[in-house]
């Protein structure tokens, strides 16, 4: 196994550059790696693709996937607004959140689709829209995520209506007159494909009981969760080997139950997360009896999935000039006053270190860090020890870097703050 990681689509020359010219720490996205993405996922009676905007919403990524002809999958009413404004048909948003929105109305209005979540949200939507067409998220039973933190399906999850309160959909649907025309199920982030494959035929038997049950149901959602590999060590989901056998259930299903369904899934790590790294820079260099710690100038902060997941990053150490270096075996830590603040956790465990063989390192080298494209910029905790979010560029197709986001100041990180205490 080849510990050593290399970069991704950056080059030691545009790692320099970047960082001379935006400061770090800065989040660069590769244009031509999220165009390339589009994408080709089997299907028999049609496909829509709904980009996971949690990912990483930025304006610009969200106009990428739009022009791609990609949809988009919201998971609050902020999100869905967020893409209004960003220029997305809002017919082309299906909101699936935990909480009911306040504007559903407006949003209906103007085309946004709603997936129902749980029985409450169900009997609100029928109160409001009685007599329409609705979508339910169902718990299917079984669930597969990366980590614990990331498995969405199962009796554990609270995501979705539980497939056992089938009766109950049934019941506020009917008294509403709802017709359920989509059914929506989503099992994890990183998920195994072999359960989601098999979830995928439990998905299509609970499409079945509700077309048996009267209910004209065309679009099976069976969300995303792709498996992408960030380090080198890892592989990814095969979108092929995973859709072909959910392609011939599809087939299967018109054959039992005389309906073509058209397929929707929900990507959004595997739209974006190779597609963009972080720059950092090396702020200082120490020793313990048991480790050798590189200390950045980013962190949780910037990078959360390793403290909250134990999830791995790659990471290159790019010396600030041209020089011979050794190897040396390192921890590496973010600069919040908090020992959680670690890069290099044991996978899966956020609490213990882990070590990495990387090039040896001294202050003021860049570390780079893969694999940030998604679930990052998005996820960040800005403003812990009053640290400021990171600035993010774009990587045009001819290698052209363009400021997508400004790095925070410090007025913005207060701007909300009222005084009401008098200084002496
Ligand atoms: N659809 C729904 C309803 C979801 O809740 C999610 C992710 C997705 C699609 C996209 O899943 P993806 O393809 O990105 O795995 N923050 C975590 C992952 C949890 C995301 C929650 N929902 C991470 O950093 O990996």
């Amino acid at each position: 196994m080849d510990r050593i990681e290399k970069l991704n689509f950056l080059s030691i020359a545009q790692v320099r550059d970047i960082a001379e010219k935006y400061q770090t720490p800065v989040f660069v996205y590769f244009q031509k790696v999220l165009e390339d993405k589009a994408l080709a996922f089997p299907n028999e009676y049609g496909l829509t693709v709904r980009y996971a905007m949690k990912a990483n919403s930025n304006v610009n990524i969200l106009r990428i996937f739009d022009k791609k002809g990609i949809h988009i999958d919201a998971s609050s009413e902020y999100e869905v607004e967020r893409a209004a404004l960003a220029g997305i048909n809002p017919e082309n948003i299906l909101l699936t959140s935990q909480q009911f929105p306040v504007n559903l109305p407006y949003m209906i209005n103007k085309g946004v689709q709603f997936n129902a979540c749980s029985l409450d949200q169900l009997e609100r939507f029928g109160e409001m829209f009685p007599d329409n067409l609705v979508s339910v998220r169902i718990n299917p039973g079984l669930g597969s995520g990366g980590t614990n933190k990331t498995n969405t399906g199962g009796p554990g999850s609270s995501f979705g209506i539980w497939h056992e309160q089938f009766g109950e959909v049934l019941k506020i649907a009917d008294e509403h007159g709802l017709k359920i025309w989509r059914v929506h199920t989503h099992i994890g982030s990183g998920s195994d494909p072999e359960v989601w494959k098999k979830v995928a035929g439990m998905s299509l038997g609970i499409v079945e009981r509700f077309i048996k049950a009267g209910h004209d149901v065309q679009i099976l959602n069976l969300g995303g969760g792709y498996k992408v590999a960030r380090m080198n060590y890892e592989e990814s989901t095969g979108l092929q080997e995973c859709g072909e056998p959910v392609r011939q259930a599809f087939i299967d299903f018109e054959k039992r139950v005389g309906r073509q369904l058209k397929l929707e899934i929900e990507p959004g790590t595997f739209l974006t997360a190779n597609a963009g790294s972080l720059i950092a820079r090396v702020i200082d260099v120490k020793t313990t009896p048991d480790y050798n710690f590189i200390v950045i100038d980013s962190g949780m902060v910037d990078i959360t999935r390793p403290s909250l997941y134990g999830a791995e990053h790659p990471i290159v150490v790019v010396p600030e000039i041209d020089q011979e270096r050794r190897l040396g075996e390192y921890v590496v830590v973010g600069n919040c006053c908090e020992s959680g603040d670690l890069l290099t956790p044991k996978p899966g465990d956020s609490e213990t270190l882990d070590t990495r063989i990387l090039c040896e390192a001294q202050i003021g080298d860049f570390v780079v860090i893969g694999g940030a494209g998604s679930y990052c910029s998005s996820m960040n905790v800005e403003g812990y020890n009053s640290y400021p979010g990171a600035a993010e560029i774009l990587l045009d197709n001819e290698g052209k870097s363009h400021l997508i986001k400004k790095r925070q100041s410090l007025e913005q990180l207060m701007q909300n703050e009222k005084v009401v205490i008098k200084n002496n």
